[in-house]
């Protein structure tokens, strides 16, 4: 790998008089150098964490626009500051494409990200020490969803929480008795690792039967419920949040609505919700972001985006099949949706060592937690992999099964390895590890033609 010269303090000839000359590269060259290498690194890899994509050039020019300058707490026409017409409008039309995308009477756009929209609904239709029944972190869930004690939500709320069975599925009866027993006063639904469509209807029959209320946590498919690759929560859940930066494919920030059948339950819901938002627990809203929002919901409203999304679940299905076919074991035994979790197990390979060698192959999963999993959160016996940015790209089945292929190559080269015993020796061993992959031109072989088949797939 080329030499890389990162100079970290300032400049020295850099002229801070405020005017449009002062680009990033002449204000501070080791930023603009790191956002340079950035760039072409996510070029020049294969992107499969789930959770991430590539938002377009037009949602990033609404990022770094002077949007960033204005404050405005507060709602649409009801503000703290001055000098808000302009991202009064902004705001409006970002709430009224995203109620027309889901079919909802209510949006609150401002919320920073997915965990502070969880935090929110909880502050506004909780009290403190009522139940949050949500899926444990390690089948799936988020730990917003009541990860006990290291968590607003399993701190300041009582937290029961459920798990898939061994197979890695949620098992509704199940579901449905642990509701009874423990009553929660919301059953949270959505994960960040679970590959199977969601049975809405079946959920809230489980959460009117205890009289809770049911949120609809869809950060990671609202791309495939707006593209209609994936039913959607709105005509049974109370409260829908997700996240805009994961399928959405807009900028890092999060969306709550209310539906029509949370007004019924509580005609306050909305207002309780805005007043969670703000002031409960935000200031301002971004408007840079806010704005790169509304640009997103304008690129889902298209036929293409259609398309993308169904590609997306297309594209997962192949590459599942093709890991299947290559000896792999994955949980649920395959997908429905955009992400899969391998499960290493049989390989004795740890999330780990996969993660890392694939890296070094140019292709960046994350380790994972596989269902039950004996090993701890930092040591994970799987790897998660998603199809959302790779689909941006314009890739379809036949990318997916040269991946599945490389994957394969990848983990069948390190599976030889094994991970020590004790705490210490783990991390040396790890560091190790790195220095011998990094060297191992099996791998380095196979992030050449990653490479050369990225080139064949401009980001954009
Ligand atoms: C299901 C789910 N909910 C909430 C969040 C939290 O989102 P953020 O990281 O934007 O706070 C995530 C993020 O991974 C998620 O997957």
């Amino acid at each position: 790998m080329a030499a890389r010269i990162i100079r970290y303090n300032i400049a020295p000839e850099a002229d801070f008089s405020y005017d449009q000359g002062m680009t990033l590269q002449r204000t501070d060259p080791a930023i603009a150098e790191l956002i340079k290498e950035e760039a072409n690194r996510q070029r020049d890899v294969l992107e499969m964490i789930p959770s991430e994509n590539y938002a377009s050039p037009a949602v990033r020019e609404a990022l770094g626009s002077v949007l960033t300058n204005k404050y405005s707490e507060g709602y649409p026409h009801k503000r703290y500051y001055q000098g808000n017409q302009y991202i009064d409008e902004i705001e409006d039309i970002a709430i009224e494409r995203v109620k027309k995308l889901f079919g909802v009477p209510y949006a609150n756009v401002q919320p920073y990200s997915g965990s502070p929209a969880n935090s929110a609904v909880y502050m506004g239709l909780l009290k403190p020490g009522d139940t949050i029944m949500g899926l444990k972190l390690s089948g799936g869930g988020h730990l917003t969803h009541g990860h006990p004690d290291v968590t607003f939500s399993g701190t300041f709320y009582r937290s029961v929480q459920y798990d898939v069975d061994e197979h890695g599925l949620i098992d509704l009866d199940y579901v449905q008795s642990l509701a009874q027993k423990a009553k929660p006063t919301i059953i949270v639904v959505g994960t960040t690792a679970y590959p199977r469509i969601y049975d809405w209807k079946k959920w809230k029959a489980i959460a009117d039967n205890v009289g809770a209320l049911l949120l609809a946590d869809i950060s990671h498919i609202a791309g495939l419920v707006v593209g209609g690759a994936h039913p959607s929560p709105v005509p049974y859940a109370d409260v829908v949040m997700f996240t805009t930066h994961k399928t959405m494919r807009g900028p890092r920030g999060a969306v709550l609505l209310v539906t029509d059948q949370g007004l019924k339950k509580d005609p306050e819901m909305a207002q309780k919700i805005d007043r969670a938002v703000f002031p409960g627990l935000q200031g301002g809203p971004h408007d840079n972001v806010t704005a790169g929002i509304a640009v997103c919901f304008a690129e889902a409203a298209t036929p293409a985006f259609t398309t993308y999304a169904k590609q997306i679940v297309d594209n997962a299905k192949t590459l599942s099949q093709t890991l299947i076919r290559e000896g792999f074991t994955l949980t649920t035994g395959g997908t429905d949706n955009h992400l899969m979790v391998v499960d290493l197990r049989p390989q004795q390979v740890i999330g780990n060592i996969a993660a890392v060698a694939l890296e070094v192959a140019n292709i960046v999963v994350n380790r994972n937690s596989v269902p039950h999993d004996t090993n701890p959160p930092f040591y994970p016996s799987g790897i998660r992999l998603g199809t959302p940015a790779i689909t941006t790209r314009g890739m379809k089945e036949k990318e997916m099964r040269q991946i599945g292929k490389w994957i394969a190559d990848v983990i069948r080269e390190v599976s030889h390895y094994r991970l020590p015993e004790g705490k210490e020796e783990r991390g040396l061993f790890l560091k190790k590890i790195r220095l011998e992959l990094a060297a191992n031109k099996k791998l380095y072989s196979i992030a050449r033609s990653v490479t050369i088949l990225c080139k064949k797939f401009p980001v954009p």
